[in-house]
């Protein structure tokens, strides 16, 4: 879950790039920050505790000389955050250097070895035994790219490596398993990062590596490796889509805030993907025998929601279940009757991509949704559709979940017309409905941000909130729970509203704040008989329902108005002033928003 770049240039200072790249990356891991150069021959490295600025204002980055580097940002795993643990990591004779994201399993047995061997294992990392067995090799008298395919053969685990050796002071080497690795083939350079976003603008052109992959660059050229066979790969780079003032803040004080106003253009973009690709998706969908709706945290509850929209729209049964459970779960269940319909924003979510391994053994049909068009998801579906919501830096996901809700509804409706449960008309009337989301979007995003805002300082102090929603927001009471606690730090429960008086109720004194998501659907009158139970045992009632809901706001204590909106497009706004008082509530506690404590954007260990 750490980030690595690097870059060689033919001309000029890398130092300041890579610090550029790092702040780029740094929603991907901010405990630990680090640098290493090679200036004349000798390798420099500057690291330390605390998130990029904080090491910088100490260490001082731009102070490397030097025209290559490898930088890091870390999100530990293994070993606590301190400057040791800190990336980049070296060898005994200081000349190898080593950046990592990803778990290297068998690191006891060869530091056990190593040690035995005479090397001395300065950190607690699983990391640094990679620089330990290179040096191994290149005592041998092995180049560093020959020593780099002969070491990692003794690597087991994920990786995304970046090497460099100061005795070969024009190159980097990269390996990559199971962690993203990409290539930036420019100009005046080549580069490397776990995300294209480090060197967007520096070129437009990269490669993906895929596992088992060597490559190495340099200023003036690139090679890749397959690690098995040790024979070079042709590959020629590809279109990067993202574009430089994409990954810019744009005004706002955070990503998180930038990419919720951003919901009505993601929204917009998610309606005209590719019918062809919905169509592609809805085939199998439509056929096999029981279909499964995988995805981890928030991509989880899109997938939750989903099944609602399946069942309603096309009369599919759908099992949403948390990637991390399948296996254990429905794994013995599988085979090629079945289609595993995966959803990961990165693309990159460990849990996710075993699922899909797991299943393509089982000869099940794996698709995918994703909004990283290069991710390994993407390699390893039958079919899969990007999201094109733009790249989303925010750790909390806000405007990929709104895309992806509307995604599964796009294809409901495929799917709905395949098994002829909705006519031609319907499935028209429903295409004019979600066309008029994105603006509908934006008008609860003006209406409610003030209103937002003050309930933010309401419940900026309360130590436990409840989330109840019903039918299909009961998706929405988890995700917006979920950003209450992973961004304000502020404990709170979700619940099916009919779920409250089976256990959680027993939690409900004088003021407790229970936020109701209430729009008027099939469940509005079931939901104002839980919002009696909550009121009549002394809880605050903070409810989400339309604007011309009397009998709600009379019950309420704060209320939220909302437009009139399909049910099965409640969950697309309704989720939004939840993002926002999520959002608002971690600024009054004075947290960052973007980078809350550990968490990172994409989980790709399990
Ligand atoms: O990239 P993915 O969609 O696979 O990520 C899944 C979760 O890690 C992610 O949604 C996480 O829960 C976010 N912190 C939610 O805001």
């Amino acid at each position: 879950m750490c980030r690595i770049f690097a870059a060689c240039l033919k001309d000029g200072k890398v130092s300041p790039i890579l610090k550029t790249g790092l702040k780029r990356l740094e929603y991907g891991g901010y405990d630990s920050a680090g640098m290493a150069t090679i200036d004349n021959g000798n390798l420099e490295i500057k690291k330390g505790v605390g998130k990029i600025d904080e090491v910088d204002r100490i260490v001082n980055f731009e102070s490397l000389n030097g025209n290559i580097g490898i930088a890091h940002n870390r999100w530990a795993t293994h070993g606590y955050p301190s400057i040791t643990n800190a990336h980049p990591l070296t060898d005994c004779t200081g000349e190898i250097a080593v950046v990592h994201n990803g778990v290297i399993e068998n690191f006891l047995e060869l530091k056990e070895e190593l040690i035995k061997n005479g090397h001395e294992i300065k950190s607690r990392t699983d990391t640094e035994v990679v620089a330990h067995l290179v040096e191994e090799e290149v005592k041998k008298g092995n180049d560093l790219v020959k020593a780099c395919l002969k070491a990692i053969k003794r690597v087991e685990g994920s990786y995304a490596l970046a090497i460099i050796y100061s005795k070969e002071p024009d190159k980097i080497v990269l390996i990559r398993k199971e962690s993203p690795l990409y290539l930036g083939i420019g100009k005046d350079g080549n580069f490397a990062s776990s995300d294209p976003v480090a060197f967007v603008d520096k070129t437009n052109l990269m490669i993906p590596l895929e596992d088992y992959e060597l490559a190495v660059i340099t200023p003036y050229y690139y090679k890749i490796y397959s690690i098995k066979d040790e024979k070079e790969i042709l590959r020629n780079p590809v279109e990067i889509d993202i574009k430089p003032q994409m990954i810019e803040k744009g005004g706002y004080p955070h990503y998180m805030l930038k990419e919720i106003f951003e919901q009505p253009i993601s929204l917009y973009y998610a309606i005209n993907v590719q019918r062809l690709y919905l169509n592609a998706i809805a085939e199998p969908m439509s056929r096999s025998k029981v279909n499964f709706l995988i995805g981890a945290g928030t991509s989880y509850h899109s997938c939750l929601a989903g099944s609602y929209m399946y069942s309603k729209i096309s009369g599919l049964a759908t099992i949403p279940v948390v990637a991390s459970e399948f296996i254990q779960q429905y794994g013995n269940t599988l085979d090629p009757d079945t289609s595993l319909l995966l959803v990961s924003q990165s693309g990159e979510t460990a849990d996710v991509l075993k699922v899909a391994s797991y299943a393509r053994m089982k000869a099940s049909t794996v698709m995918s949704i994703t909004n990283v068009v290069s991710s390994t998801i993407t390699r390893l579906s039958r079919l899969y559709l990007v999201q094109q919501a733009g790249p989303e830096i925010g750790v909390a996901a806000t405007k990929t979940y709104t895309s992806q809700l509307l995604i599964h509804l796009l294809l409901a409706l495929e799917i709905g017309k395949k098994r002829e449960k909705i006519n031609e008309n319907e499935y028209n009337e429903y295409y004019t409905k979600i066309r008029s989301i994105p603006k509908a979007a934006e008008f609860v995003l003006k209406s409610t941000d003030q209103k937002a805002k003050q309930a933010a300082e309401m419940l900026k102090d309360y130590t436990h909130i409840f989330y109840l929603g019903r039918g299909i927001n009961t998706a929405t009471a988890f995700e917006g729970r979920l950003k209450m606690l992973e961004i304000a730090y502020i404990p709170s429960s979700a619940f099916s509203a009919g779920e409250s008086k089976h256990g959680p109720i027993a939690l409900i004194e004088k003021n407790t704040p229970v936020i109701f998501i209430a729009p008027k659907d099939e469940s509005r009158k079931v939901i104002l008989g839980n919002i009696m139970e909550i009121k009549s045992r002394g809880g605050k009632i903070i409810t989400l329902g339309t604007n011309d809901d009397r009998e709600l706001k009379e019950v309420s204590d704060f209320y939220i108005d909302m437009p009139e909106a399909d049910e099965l497009i409640t969950p697309i706004l309704y989720i939004l002033p939840l993002q926002l008082i999520a959002y608002y509530t971690a600024v009054l506690k004075g947290l960052d928003p973007d980078k809350p404590r550990n968490l990172a954007k994409s989980v790709t260990v399990e």
